[in-house]
């Protein structure tokens, strides 16, 4: 049988990925936040997920303000990696698992998760950044992810957005499809979005770190807690991106009640948004 081995939650930010990409993780500026993905590296290598679901929110490549669907799933045997404008990264595309797709989507769709399927997506700094600090692979690192990946997209774009209880409860609904996964194979959850900031508007670079280290707290001791803080309650504490926390509700709500922390870093600030990372297995 398929088993959820852990979770890994992170934020993404562009210039993260070009970071690693343009060799500058040593540097001052940034040698604090790269040494604090060492340990969750040697976390995912010794999980050695064969899939990874890779909980995310599309920031506008694929999935544009005319047509946003709530959640959707890829389905596809291969994501290409976007080009957000700077061209795309120079790292190898990512491998799916159909098979395990579509289980995915048939489960939920039972749950009454109405998914949107995406039998081909191409993938943004939302997924490859968080791939590269879970897996390494700046550009020329890799020729190949050692795991296959399903992308879960959630929206964070268009309002109205999903709730963050909704959000934990797609991730039990989730949990549920990966156990009655009858081939044997390890899952990871990546989670990934915030942690406190906001890009524009009067509050740009607004950023929050006792909101984000309860928010850290809670995910151990008490994630129903955070579920039951409004979504506008997120934005106005954490910022309005600080809303792409529900992703990594969704990752907690795949785990068990109880979890041991692994590892845990928080990091202000990585260009204008504070940095978190946590990994988890299930108790
Ligand atoms: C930025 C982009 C993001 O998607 C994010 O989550 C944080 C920061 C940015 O462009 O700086
Ligand atoms: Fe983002």
């Amino acid at each position: 049988m398929a088993e959820l081995v852990g979770a890994v939650t992170t934020s993404h930010v562009p210039s993260i990925g070009i970071a690693m990409d343009t060799g500058i993780t040593q540097d001052l500026y940034w040698k604090p936040l790269f040494d604090s993905y060492l340990p969750a590296k040697e976390f995912v290598k010794k999980l050695k997920p064969d899939v990874t679901i890779v909980v995310y929110n599309d920031h506008g490549l694929e999935v544009f303000l005319d047509r946003v669907p709530t959640f959707g799933v890829g389905a596809a045997a291969e994501y290409a990696i976007g080009d957000e404008g700077w061209g795309p990264r120079r790292i190898p595309p990512f491998r799916g698992d159909p098979e395990f797709s579509w289980h995915l989507i048939e489960h939920l769709i039972a749950q009454e998760f109405d998914v949107t399927m995406f039998q081909e997506l191409a993938v943004d700094h939302g997924f490859s950044v968080s791939m590269s600090v879970a897996f390494g692979g700046p550009a020329g690192e890799i020729d190949e992810w050692p795991t296959r990946v399903v992308p879960i997209i959630v929206n964070t774009i268009q309002f109205p957005l999903p709730q963050p209880a909704r959000c934990f409860k797609l991730g039990q609904a989730i949990r549920k499809a990966i156990d009655a996964y009858p081939k044997d194979m390890r899952v990871m959850i990546l989670g990934t979005g915030g942690m406190s900031h906001q890009l524009q508007g009067e509050r740009a670079g607004f950023m929050k770190p006792e909101f984000d280290r309860m928010f850290l707290k809670n995910m151990v001791d008490d994630p129903v807690a955070l579920t039951k803080i409004p979504l506008g309650v997120y934005m106005s504490e954490a910022g309005h991106e600080g809303a792409e926390l529900i992703m990594w509700l969704v990752a907690r709500g795949a785990m068990n009640a109880k979890v041991h922390e692994v590892h845990r870093h928080y990091h202000v600030a990585a260009s204008l948004t504070a940095a978190g990372l946590a990994c988890y297995t299930n108790l």
